[in-house]
């Protein structure tokens, strides 16, 4: 559906053209002035230079020409605004159209076109922590975001299943178990299906090991460890594979909790086979260069201010790293998925890493000249009293400690005020902690640090996730105790507040566009805070159930059913869900 202000904008543009003006004057905008208008147009301000008389007058000759079918208010204003109004009929109509069209009539500009999402990044053998919880919360509510706008998105946890670390884990076991068959080069025969060590243990070796990667000589069997690994030495494959068999289901399981899902498990492994080839094209065509031992890509462009230094594919000691397997798992992804986006996010600091390695895609070939590289930095999230976050002894917290501390506070609220029956606590708790984890923190700009205030995000009122679920909800139960509502039409508006609430609702289509070309799930949070706002004043300030007009309450019931639909479908982009009863 076309956006109000195109439309209304044709229509304004055409009363330029009817006034003897030229029409791409007649541009109009969100008012700044929501005390007085709706929309404004400033064109005859600028139309006056050229046409050589007052504003006023123009914006006089200009407003004749509206159709008031259309506004209700069009009036010319010193020294040369035209401010405007919308008719009842004109935003009940459009309103009503939304109602009737799949996904509110909201445009899809991503239809035919593929966008792979690559967030989250964990790690295995390490636990998740509190880094993780920001690229996981902001990339899922962009690939859903994604989605909504017609793009088939393609999410992919990219993990970290490939460096260093599972050389640690494998020296540091070797270390503690030589007698083991992955061990012995010349043991041929099956290895155990049982992995060696539990989950728990697992834990436990890998920042044993990386504690120890200070001491040159354990280091060194890290490195040699790694290498062999990926020069596929059986017994070491082993063990990797007994690493993932574990890290992997323990993953899953918190990130279910998130409600974040991939549809790609792969990870910087998946893009080893990649790798030979590429670094031998890249060689051969001279785009790869050495340099002190290592091939690089210079990646250095005149227009650059700043020194960037030149994207590593091959260390010297003959490795491959972070940037190798970035470069690898774009080669996949075009010949498998033929993207026409990528899109990474992970914390901001690693924003020179993608600057190199998009570059690099670019100048090489690897991706076409077209295809779009996004890199999502995002800050971090301090502790309440804005430094970093940290546990009583120092450590960085779990993952999945912060959800148990967020739930089990909702979890005491929810018992407290009796909100739901025994039987029901547990699903409503997790889905009001759900809301407030990621409310929490969507509703700041990615790239900004915020605090993490698990009182503030976890209240029933002001700027959080549980009003909004609080204002679903709400909705919810008066819907079922009118009855069936959902083939009610939309009515013109019964009063300000319905006014405020539909011209609320029309602004969905040109949020979700904002949010999507500038990266910026918070743009949705603030809409729906907005909406949600002017819902709770339409019902303070109206008797809904009460209303003894039948045909005026059935207007009241289609209009908060309509405000209920795009509420549950931004915060189901966002990744959360609203319970039955708050
Ligand atoms: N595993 C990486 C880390 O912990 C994040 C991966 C992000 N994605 C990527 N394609 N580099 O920093």
């Amino acid at each position: 559906m076309e956006k109000i202000l195109d439309l209304i904008s044709k229509k304004m543009e055409k009363a330029f053209a009817d006034a003897g003006f030229d029409a791409s004057y007649g541009r109009v905008t969100v008012s700044n002035r929501p005390d007085l208008c709706e929309y404004q147009c400033n064109g005859a301000l600028a139309a006056a230079k050229v046409y050589k008389c007052a504003p006023i007058q123009i914006a006089t000759k200009v407003a004749e020409k509206l159709d008031a079918a259309d506004f209700s208010m069009c009036d010319a204003v010193m020294p040369g605004f035209i401010n405007l109004k919308l008719s009842d009929a004109f935003l009940r109509n459009y309103l009503e159209a939304m109602r009737n069209e799949a996904d509110f009539g909201v445009e899809k500009p991503g239809a035919g076109k593929t966008v792979v999402v690559d967030y989250g990044g964990a790690n295995v053998a390490k636990p998740l922590h509190i880094g993780h919880l920001r690229p996981a919360i902001i990339g899922e509510a962009l690939k859903r975001l994604y989605k909504f706008m017609g793009y088939h998105t393609i999410g992919d946890i990219h993990l970290g299943d490939w460096g260093l670390q599972m050389g640690l884990i494998i020296a540091e076991l070797q270390e503690r178990q030589p007698e083991l068959c992955y061990f012995d080069p010349d043991y041929t025969g099956e290895y155990p299906k049982e992995s060696p060590f539990t989950l728990t243990e697992l834990e436990e070796i890998y920042p044993t090991a990386s504690s120890k990667k200070s001491d040159p000589v354990f280091a060194e069997k890290a490195h040699v460890a790694t290498y062999e690994l990926q020069q596929g030495r059986r017994g070491y494959r082993a063990i990797w594979d007994h690493i993932m068999g574990i890290s992997l289901p323990d993953l899953h399981r918190i990130y279910d909790l998130l409600d974040v899902h991939y549809e790609k498990w792969l990870g910087e492994s998946d893009a080893d086979p990649y790798i030979p080839a590429m670094v031998a094209d890249l060689k051969e065509r001279g785009l790869a260069v050495e340099s002190n031992g290592a091939l690089v890509i210079p990646v250095q462009e005149e227009t650059d201010k700043k020194d960037v230094p030149p994207c590593i594919l091959v260390k010297s000691d003959g490795s491959a790293i972070y940037a190798t397997t970035d470069l690898a798992t774009m080669v996949q992804r075009m010949q498998d998925w033929q993207p026409d986006k990528m899109l990474y996010i992970t914390d901001k600091r690693q924003a020179l890493h993608f600057e190199q390695v998009f570059r690099a895609a670019k100048k090489s070939g690897i991706v076409k000249p077209e295809t779009e590289l996004e890199h999502v930095g995002h800050g971090t999230m301090n502790g309440a009293d804005g430094k970093p976050f940290k546990t009583r002894d120092g450590g960085v917290l779990r993952l999945e400690q912060l959800i148990a501390d967020m739930t089990a506070f909702v979890r005491s609220k929810v018992v407290e005020n009796k909100i739901v029956e025994d039987a029901q606590v547990e699903a409503t708790t997790a889905k009001i902690a759900l809301a407030a984890l990621k409310y929490g923190d969507l509703s700041n700009q990615p790239t900004k640090d915020y605090n993490f205030d698990l009182e503030r995000f976890a209240a029933f009122e002001g700027n959080t996730g549980p009003y909004i679920l609080y204002t679903i909800v709400r909705i919810k139960s008066i819907l079922s105790r009118y009855g069936a509502w959902e083939a009610l039409p939309i009515q013109t508006p019964a009063n300000p507040f319905a006014k405020d609430l539909m011209l609320a609702i029309t602004k969905l289509g040109p949020t979700l566009e904002q949010a999507l070309k500038t990266s910026s799930p918070n743009q949705i949070c603030a809409y729906i805070y907005e909406l949600a706002g002017c819902v709770n004043k339409f019902y303070h300030e109206t008797r809904i159930l009460t209303e003894e007009d039948e045909s005026l309450k059935a207007g009241y019931i289609a209009l908060i059913g309509l405000s209920k639909n795009v509420l549950e479908t931004c915060i189901n982009i966002l990744g959360f869900s609203a319970p039955e009863k708050m």
